[in-house]
């Protein structure tokens, strides 16, 4: 199939529009998404109003869909483990590695499961997150013993206005 390769996005909302039009099909090149995401320059004007902070998230998957991760700040520490078998409880870390402002990351479950951290104590991180399909839940691992949990995701805020609190059991940095 032929396809033009999409401009370097100049502006956040060029790089939703890019992104629609991406996924606008069936299929996800996820090299041309990936591609997509690391062009868009992060101008923290641009994205401050839909930023939530937390230092770290669970262990977790990613319910079969794919995740892209685009820095917009700072770095972030992702450490990718393997699916935990049934015979051992501890969970076994495959790698970790350092994601730097402007670089995309991508994982699906085939991939394995991870953690992305902030390990910094004075520098903020700030990271978008695209899931496609979108999921409502999936499963945050203990690292000690191998045992999931389901987790609902939740919106922390929706178009910039913050929504209501969840109840319980939610995760909204994954
Ligand atoms: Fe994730």
């Amino acid at each position: 199939m032929e396809h033009t390769a999409e401009p370097k996005p100049r502006t956040l909302a060029e790089l939703v529009r890019a992104l629609h039009r991406l996924f606008a099909g069936d299929e996800v090149n996820v090299e041309e998404v990936q591609a997509v995401l690391e062009a868009y320059d992060s101008d923290p004007a641009e994205w401050a109003p839909y930023a939530a902070f937390d230092q770290y998230s669970s262990i977790h998957d990613h319910t079969d869909s794919h995740c892209f991760l685009k820095m917009l700040q700072g770095n972030l520490k992702e450490t990718l483990f393997a699916w935990p078998d049934k015979k051992s409880n501890e969970m076994t870390k495959k790698s970790e590695r350092t994601l730097r402002e402007n670089q995309c990351a991508y994982i699906n479950d085939s991939i394995g499961l991870h953690r992305v951290e902030n390990v910094s104590h004075t520098e903020p991180a700030v990271s978008l997150h695209l899931y496609s399909p979108p999921f409502d839940t999936c499963h945050a691992f203990d690292q000690r013993t191998g045992h999931k949990n389901k987790v609902t995701m939740t919106f922390h805020s929706k178009f910039g206005v913050r929504t209501p609190f969840p109840t319980s059991g939610s995760l909204e940095n994954n």
